[in-house]
């Protein structure tokens, strides 16, 4: 299949390309870099052996969109471009809704006039709001609490309008959990720009000692041990999730809603010690008062995806923090320091 994917050079994005080259597939990457650069790029191919079809640009930019509908023949598309950072989000609402909203519309005009109707859409726990009791399940009531997580239910609305005019769409809105982790061989992973808004992210760069501390904000949720708690799940595991989301939109034509998560949450506190077993590191952190809009305790039901995509989380919390660090050990600079003579490690078995 030849499979489009906006937003390719990204996170999740390299990810699930690798999966995606693995399985065979044709791949063509649209990313403006505006989050990303073009080594992720190179990585792939040191990973595959091959180099996915790229086209530098903006999904707005339906000009160029057209163009590569009209090179290749695109069956499918897993749309992951957007803007992701909360707290961006809150400081300009606007570049927020117009980066993840526009670029949507013109992909989604650009499918329909191309006829291509299968699309996997990256969306967000985020849609969940602080309202939702755990585990969380597809069908419980949305009310995001920020303007990036409002992007993801407009979009999601979108798609589901557009479902309903149009049944010959075929969609896949996947609400992602927390990712972490990176790819085994340590080649790509999670490459913040600027100080880290995640928390693995953020643990990584205290074990290496260019941040000082972690700071945990609350320590009276009604959790266990008082710290918040997440849902993470391996990156990895996220890719394939979409490999099995686009082989079922394939045969089952509608608008499919999954929650992509492991079903088991850790707080904070857990995620620190977890860290510290994976990375030999002490990470020194200090306890600060509740965020506002910060909610207690948020992990998946992911049963729907199982039962439907015969899909299953399947990598523990260490291997992700293993991961995690190994990317970290091998790109203390991130993506800033160019492939050059690293090892590449022989495919692992799956
Ligand atoms: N990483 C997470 O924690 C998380 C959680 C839930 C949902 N998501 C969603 O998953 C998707 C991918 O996330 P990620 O972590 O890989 O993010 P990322 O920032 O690493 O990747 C997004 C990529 O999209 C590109 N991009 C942004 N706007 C673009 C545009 N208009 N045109 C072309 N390219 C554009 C960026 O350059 C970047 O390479 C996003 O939509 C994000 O909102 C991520």
């Amino acid at each position: 299949m030849t499979i489009l994917v906006t937003g390719g050079a990204g996170y999740i994005g390299a990810h699930t390309t690798v999966q995606l080259i693995e399985q065979n597939h044709d791949v063509v990457i649209i990313d403006n870099l505006s989050h990303s650069t073009i080594e992720p790029l190179r990585r792939i191919e040191a990973i595959t052996g091959e180099m996915p079809r790229f086209y530098q640009g903006n999904v707005q930019d339906r000009q160029l969109l057209q163009l590569i509908f009209q090179r290749h023949n695109i069956e499918a598309v897993i749309h992951f471009a957007g803007s992701k950072s909360v707290g961006e989000s809150v400081a300009d609402p606007l570049a927020y809704y117009h980066n993840n909203i526009a670029s949507t519309l013109v992909l989604c005009q650009t499918m329909s006039r191309f006829n291509v109707f299968n699309l996997v859409f990256s969306s967000s726990a985020a849609v969940y709001g602080n309202n939702a009791s755990v585990p969380v399940l597809e069908n419980m009531p949305t009310q995001a609490t920020s303007p990036y997580g409002r992007t993801k239910l407009m979009i999601e609305q979108i798609l589901e309008d557009l479902h309903a005019t149009d049944s010959r769409w075929s969609i896949a809105r996947l609400r992602y959990f927390n990712p972490i982790g990176a790819h085994y061989s340590g080649l790509i992973g999670e490459d913040p720009q600027g100080l880290p808004s995640n928390l693995v992210p953020y643990l990584s760069q205290v074990a290496m000692g260019s941040l000082e501390q972690l700071a945990v904000f609350g320590d009276d949720y009604d959790t266990p041990d008082g710290t918040g708690i997440r849902d993470f799940i391996h990156v990895v595991d996220l890719a394939d999730a979409h490999q099995k989301s686009l082989h079922f939109i394939a045969g089952h034509p509608g608008l499919h809603t999954f929650n992509l998560g492991t079903g088991r949450g850790h707080s904070v506190l857990e995620m620190i010690a977890a860290f510290e077993l994976a990375s030999g590191k002490t990470i020194p952190y200090t306890i600060h008062p509740r965020r506002e809009g910060d909610i207690g305790k948020s992990w998946a039901c992911a049963e729907l995806a199982k039962a439907k995509l015969g899909w299953q989380a399947k990598r523990t919390l260490q291997q992700m923090l293993q991961d995690a660090w190994r990317w970290q050990l091998q790109n203390p600079e991130g993506y800033e320091q160019p492939l050059l003579n690293q090892p590449i490690p022989l495919r692992m078995a799956s």
